[in-house]
């Protein structure tokens, strides 16, 4: 008997002892998502984190029996605080993935350490076409500019317009949506001038006073997510309105965030992008109406479809692994494909960039509200840059 007891009791540690290493296996898995959560990007950091925690949870936050455990961080917008903080999470928070980056510099400042570290690196709001190629690590789930502007460049030169003027943000993806829509247009006849505004605090009134005395059929803008309300404020008091010169450009300026207040003169402009709210889905309708209830009303933009799909991609990768990161993760990442609020998406397996449908839209009044109104699809587009160099 009181042998049986011993062996009973020894029994009972044992299991205990596996128990708690079946525990330590069962480790959280860590999510560190950085973003410019104060600054002048603060808008891309707080519609990409409500998506994220929108997406936990719905889906749980548990995946393939592993906790998922997220950690933000917000790096100010400044590339040098990205680095660091991706160094941190990385070496003292070991992270199995790192997400957000609301700007082309700061995903590239710690694209080495994500390939040192074999750390996946998931691009949820940075669009310069190159940045993909800074670490094998990286995979993009928003978009490019010339994916979102080669669009842009057809539908001007199939209606009408001859003469544009092309006024962008001085820097990656501003100097992208340039050349995208300069070659692409130019090679249908139609005539360009370009104009950069720097990124930082811009002052579009000189640049928009060359664009009156240019008189163009249309003016092409980029400005990041965040900044159109500036620029159209500008755009009115420079009279352009009322010009005849006729809006157009990637889905940035736009930005269905911060369009409702832009007002009158936003209407009619016409943009092409991958995501708008308006967008006429089963998918995208509970998106958009648990993102409000979450938030407060805030309509989610494209910066948070971004984040949601990031997401999605970091579970179902997991659920691939087992839980594992590293390039197990992103091996599995590669090539997925589901239905986004946005639309049918999937990952190049060769480039890791995301394909995807880019909608042409006109700014509408409905119901009180200003809405980018999709009425053409160009279906499964492929960042152009890097197709071209694949040929
Ligand atoms: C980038 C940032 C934006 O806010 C945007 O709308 C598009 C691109 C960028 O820095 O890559």
């Amino acid at each position: 008997m009181r042998r049986r007891t011993f062996l009973r009791a020894a029994g009972a540690v044992a299991m205990t002892l596996a128990l708690s290493s079946a525990a330590l296996a069962q480790e959280a898995v860590k999510v560190g998502l950085i973003l410019p959560m104060t600054g002048p990007f603060a808008s891309t950091g707080r519609q990409i984190e409500a998506a994220v925690k929108l997406y936990m949870q719905q889906n749980g936050d548990t995946v393939a029996g592993k906790k998922i455990q997220l950690i933000v961080k917000d790096d100010t917008g400044v590339a040098d605080v990205t680095k660091r903080l991706a160094q941190e999470l990385i070496v003292n928070d070991k992270i199995s993935v790192m997400a957000g980056f609301g700007l082309t510099p700061l995903a590239l400042a710690p694209a080495p350490l994500a390939t040192q570290a074999k750390v996946p690196q998931v691009v949820m709001a940075a669009a310069t076409a190159t940045i993909t190629e800074a670490s094998p690590f990286i995979v993009r789930t928003s978009f490019t500019l010339p994916q979102a502007t080669v669009p842009m460049a057809d539908w001007a030169s199939q209606n009408g317009i001859k003469k544009v003027v092309t006024l962008v943000s001085d820097y990656g993806p501003g100097i992208d949506a340039e050349k995208a829509f300069t070659g692409a247009f130019t090679a249908k006849s139609g005539q360009v001038e370009n104009l950069r505004v720097p990124l930082a605090n811009p002052d579009f009134s000189p640049f928009l006073q060359k664009v009156a005395d240019a008189k163009p059929d249309a003016l092409f803008v980029f400005v990041p997510s965040g900044i159109g309300a500036q620029f159209m404020k500008q755009f009115m008091e420079r009279g352009l309105d009322k010009s005849g010169v006729k809006l157009i450009g990637p889905g940035d300026v736009t930005d269905d965030d911060i369009l409702n207040g832009m007002g009158d003169v936003a209407l009619g402009a016409i943009t092409t992008q991958h995501y708008s709210t308006a967008h006429d889905s089963p998918e995208n309708k509970a998106f958009v109406e648990a993102f409000k209830k979450a938030n407060n009303g805030m309509r989610p933009n494209f910066m948070a479809v971004g984040g949601y799909d990031g997401m999605h991609l970091i579970y179902e990768g997991l659920k691939k692994t087992g839980g594992q990161g590293g390039q197990a993760l992103i091996d599995a990442m590669k090539g997925m494909s589901w239905t986004s609020p946005r639309g049918p998406i999937s990952i190049d397996p060769q480039t890791r960039d995301i394909i995807q449908n880019i909608y042409v839209r006109k700014v509408e009044r409905k119901d009180g509200e200003l809405y980018n109104v999709e009425f053409a699809t160009i279906p499964n587009v492929k960042d152009p840059v890097k197709a071209a160099k694949a040929n």
